[in-house]
C-alpha cells in the first residue's frame, strides 16, 4: 500500500498494519523504566531466620543452600547485615535442643526463640521490625503445630491456650509482630485477647490466614529439625481450595489481625490476588523454603539465570498483590538492588 503506517485509522487504509502498537512503551530502557508498573524495594522484604540452641558455629541446611541455622554470634552479624541492607524486618524461628509434647521451650523465657528475640530487639530493634513465628511445631516432639488430645488428634482449643502463653512470652521478649502460623481456628482472637489482658496493646498480629498444606515446606522441616509424623491436612488448607483461602482471610481480619498472610506464594497467586482485593489490612506472602530451593537447585545446574529468576518471582508475588514478601533472598536481593 502507498499509505504510511498508522495514518489510515481502523477500517480503511492498509488494515494489515497495526494502529495500536504496545511496543512503543517497550522501545527504550528509559521508556521501560518510566512505564514499569510494579517496583521492588528492600523495605518490603522480610527475612526468615533460624536460630539454633547451643551451637558455636552456624549449621548449614543441606536442602537450602545458602541458608543456615544460626549460632547466636552469626545471628548478630546477620542482623546487622539485614539492617544495613534496609530490609523491612526479620521473622525468627527457634531450633530448640529439647522438644516435648506441649512444646515447653516455646513459653520459657530462656527458650531459644525468646532469647533470640531479645538479642534482635537489642541489636536492630530500631531499624527492623522484629517478628516471631508463633507456632508449636518447632518445639513439640510430635512435630505438630498444637498439642494432641488423648486420641492423638491436634486439639484446637487446648492449642489456643498454649498460643496465648507463647504470645505473652514473645511479647515480653520484645517481638513487635507475632506470626500466628499454627492454623488453629480462633487463634487470632485468642491471642489478641491474651495480649490485651496483659497490656500488650501495641504488639501486632500477623494472621497466617491462607496457609496451605504444601509440599513446598519440605526443606523447612530440615531447617527446624521437625520430627513431624503424618501431615498437617487436618488444619492447613487443601491446595485445591480457593474460596476457603478467602474465607480464612475474612475471619482473621474480623478477629483482629493487623496483617494477613498467604502461604506459599508462587503456586497461590490467585489466592493472593483475592486477598489483596478484599482485605482492609496489609497482605503479605511467604515465599517458602521449597520455592527457594527449587530455584537454587535449577540455577546450580545452570538451567536458569538465578538472579533474573529471583527477581521475577518477587515481582510476580508483588504484582499479584502482596504488600510485602517473606523471602530467604531478602538480604541478597536488597543488596543487589542497591548496587543496580
Ligand atoms: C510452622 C511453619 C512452617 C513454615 C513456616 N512456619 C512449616 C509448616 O507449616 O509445616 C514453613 C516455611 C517454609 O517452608 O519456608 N511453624
Amino acid at each position: 500500500s502507498e499509505q504510511r503506517p498508522g495514518t489510515g485509522g481502523l477500517g480503511h487504509g492498509p488494515d494489515w498494519r497495526p494502529v495500536i502498537r504496545p511496543r512503543r512503551l517497550r522501545s527504550t530502557p528509559a521508556m521501560r523504566r518510566l512505564t514499569q508498573q510494579t517496583r521492588l524495594h528492600p523495605a518490603e522484604l522480610i527475612l526468615p531466620m533460624f536460630v539454633r540452641d547451643s551451637v558455636d558455629e552456624p549449621v548449614p541446611i543441606g536442602s537450602m543452600p545458602g541458608v543456615v541455622q544460626h549460632s547466636l554470634d552469626s545471628f548478630r552479624a546477620e542482623l546487622q547485615r539485614a539492617a544495613r541492607a534496609g530490609i523491612g524486618g526479620v521473622m525468627l524461628f527457634g531450633v530448640p535442643e529439647r522438644k516435648d509434647a506441649t512444646g515447653s521451650g516455646a513459653t520459657e523465657p530462656q527458650g531459644i526463640l525468646n532469647v533470640a528475640t531479645r538479642i534482635a530487639v537489642a541489636e536492630v530493634g530500631d531499624a527492623l521490625v522484629v517478628q516471631t513465628d508463633l507456632c508449636l511445631d518447632e518445639f513439640t516432639d510430635h512435630g505438630h503445630c498444637g498439642v494432641l488430645d488423648a486420641a492423638g488428634r491436634v486439639d484446637n482449643d487446648a492449642s489456643l491456650l498454649r498460643y496465648r502463653d507463647m504470645a505473652l512470652a514473645q511479647a515480653d521478649a520484645g517481638s513487635a509482630l507475632l506470626g500466628l502460623s499454627g492454623m488453629m481456628d480462633g487463634q487470632v482472637r485468642a491471642v489478641r485477647d491474651a495480649l490485651d489482658a496483659a497490656g500488650h496493646f501495641d504488639t501486632a498480629i500477623l494472621g497466617y490466614a491462607a496457609k496451605y498444606a504444601s509440599a513446598f515446606y519440605g526443606p523447612f522441616r530440615e531447617a527446624v529439625q521437625s520430627s513431624l509424623q503424618g501431615d498437617r491436612r487436618s488444619y492447613q488448607l487443601d491446595p485445591a481450595n480457593r474460596r476457603e483461602g478467602a474465607r480464612e482471610v475474612l475471619l482473621d481480619v474480623e478477629e483482629g489481625a493487623d496483617v494477613v498472610m498467604v502461604k506459599p506464594a508462587m503456586s497461590y497467586l490467585d489466592v493472593l490476588a483475592d486477598a489483596a482485593a478484599s482485605s482492609p489490612v496489609p497482605v503479605w506472602a511467604y515465599q517458602v523454603s521449597g520455592e527457594y530451593s527449587m530455584v537454587e537447585a535449577a540455577a546450580a545446574h545452570g538451567w536458569i539465570d538465578r538472579e533474573r529468576t529471583i527477581d521475577e518471582t518477587l515481582l510476580g508475588i508483588r504484582r499479584a498483590g502482596a504488600d510485602a514478601v517473606l523471602s530467604y533472598w531478602a538480604i541478597e536481593a536488597a543488596e543487589r538492588w542497591a548496587r543496580a
